[in-house]
């Protein structure tokens, strides 16, 4: 049984594959034959309208042994769940902390209010001794914007889970999931195959594709998802034919039926809700299947690192991997932004990310290591938002020390890898992420306290 990956040649190719233990189960010369090889029933999985410009269309055919039509009905799954799409439920602020109402002690968390620039520590994992949790009923949703009805907007969870789904499967009928593992490794069984994604690689699950996730042990991870359209490769301009993510580098799996009946549950995603069906089978029997709408995962360590060589920075989406376009030219409606090791040589430059408001939101998470701009209090497993014309920089000790230091040529960030969810949405937190999860650092606007005034209109050379 084959279960290593099939290397994507591009985005846009058309791709197959066929479990060997049924050689010509793909039809040759045509999707939908009278009669399949070997019995199998043939779908179609759309993931762009019938009509969409030929480089941007999207869908796959499956053989597989049932069509997925074959289940009971859908009920509400009949859980509480903190995946939610609550966007006006609380109010929000442009605070750098949680705002106290009337000026209640900060103890008094029923009292406060939503802010914009927030720091998470890391998030808690359930442990083994505790309730098993799997990656569905792990899903916590952080923040986010717009509507999945209207198909414009993102979401950004977090799953904290430590049991593998058994005999069921999710799939998200509203948008894509960008899943970002930072503790424990996933084995993601898909319609199309398995695909192994450990930390510092991602995956990405598309709209309509079912999937089962199974862990080894206290699993956390970060989830950007989409409404918009599928995630791609950015365009490269004067880089080049090469660089950044290479098309070369992505891998989606090959096919790998399962013949199993038994009780099965299908856990859809539906306006923002979680409905749950039994069927009779696994849902994992596609024996062969082709096409170019397929899930794929990217080892961030193959990222083709561009930056200045001369003076200044780049702005930081010259570290884009992924981007998922709106309808706006040139203004994605989330990005998936890397910052890997990487050499350092800029001349007569402050080096550190510069101080600075932003039209986008910054969701920012750390898969390992320390990032550079907040050495002491941004851990793995945390995160942090910068909403939309919030300001923020280095803290206080990263400024001290990058003005003065000695420059000279030098890595960064080695053993680190941080990330950025960077979207033109302006994101609204959750209940769970600004209290219930208790993970809040209400001295994060401190670490720019110490920024002290060093103007002297007697003395232009400090
Ligand atoms: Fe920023």
């Amino acid at each position: 049984m084959k279960t290593e990956f099939k290397y994507l040649t591009g985005f846009g190719c058309e791709f197959s594959s066929e479990d060997e233990r049924c050689p010509g189960a793909l039809p040759v010369g045509q999707n939908n034959p009278q009669k399949c090889p070997y019995g199998l029933y043939a779908e179609q999985l759309s993931g762009t309208a019938f009509t969409a410009p030929r480089s941007r269309n999207k869908r796959s055919w499956f053989y597989r042994i049932r069509p997925s039509v074959v289940h009971r009905p859908f009920a509400p799954i009949g859980r509480d769940t903190r995946l939610v799409y609550e966007w006006d439920a609380t109010p929000q602020t442009p605070n750098q902390v949680r705002q106290l109402v009337d000026d209640h002690p900060l103890d008094d968390r029923s009292n406060l209010l939503f802010c914009s620039q927030l720091r998470w520590k890391p998030f808690d994992v359930p442990t083994r001794q505790a309730v098993e949790v799997d990656f569905v009923d792990g899903l916590h949703t952080i923040c986010g914007a717009g509507d999945f009805r209207a198909r414009q907007g993102v979401a950004i969870h977090v799953y904290l889970c430590n049991a593998s789904m058994r005999d069921r499967a999710l799939y998200n009928a509203d948008g894509d999931f960008l899943i970002v593992p930072q503790l424990g490794a996933l084995v993601i069984t898909t319609e199309f195959g398995k695909i192994l994604c450990e930390p510092n690689e991602i995956c990405v699950i598309q709209q309509g594709m079912r999937f089962n996730v199974t862990v080894f042990g206290p699993s956390r991870g970060y989830i950007l998802e989409v409404f918009d359209d599928h995630f791609q490769l950015p365009e490269l301009g004067p880089i080049g034919a090469n660089g950044l993510a290479n098309p070369r580098d992505f891998q989606t799996p090959v096919a790998v039926y399962e013949d199993r009946e038994t009780d099965y549950e299908i856990v859809c995603k539906y306006h923002g809700k979680l409905y749950v069906a039994r069927q009779r089978h696994s849902p994992f029997d596609v024996v062969a299947w082709h096409g170019n709408y397929v899930p794929y995962k990217y080892d961030l360590a193959k990222f083709m690192v561009v930056n200045t060589v001369s003076f200044d920075h780049c702005d930081p989406s010259i570290f884009t991997v992924l981007t998922c376009p709106s309808t706006k030219a040139g203004t994605a409606a989330a990005d998936f932004v890397i910052f890997p090791p990487r050499w350092s040589v800029q001349e007569h430059t402050f080096r550190p990310p510069y101080y600075h408001r932003n039209c986008m939101s910054e969701f920012m998470g750390l898969i390992k290591g320390q990032y550079e701009a907040k050495e002491d209090s941004f851990h793995p497993g945390g995160a942090s938002l910068h909403s939309i014309m919030t300001p923020h920089g280095p803290d206080t000790r990263c400024f001290d020390t990058a003005s003065n230091c000695e420059l000279k040529p030098e890595r960064v960030a080695d053993g680190t890898q941080a990330f950025m969810f960077e979207t033109s949405y302006s994101l609204a937190i959750t209940e769970w992420a600004a209290k219930l999860c208790n993970k809040l650092d209400d001295d994060y606007y401190r670490c720019w306290e110490g920024l002290k005034k060093h103007f002297n209109p007697y003395r232009k050379s400090l």
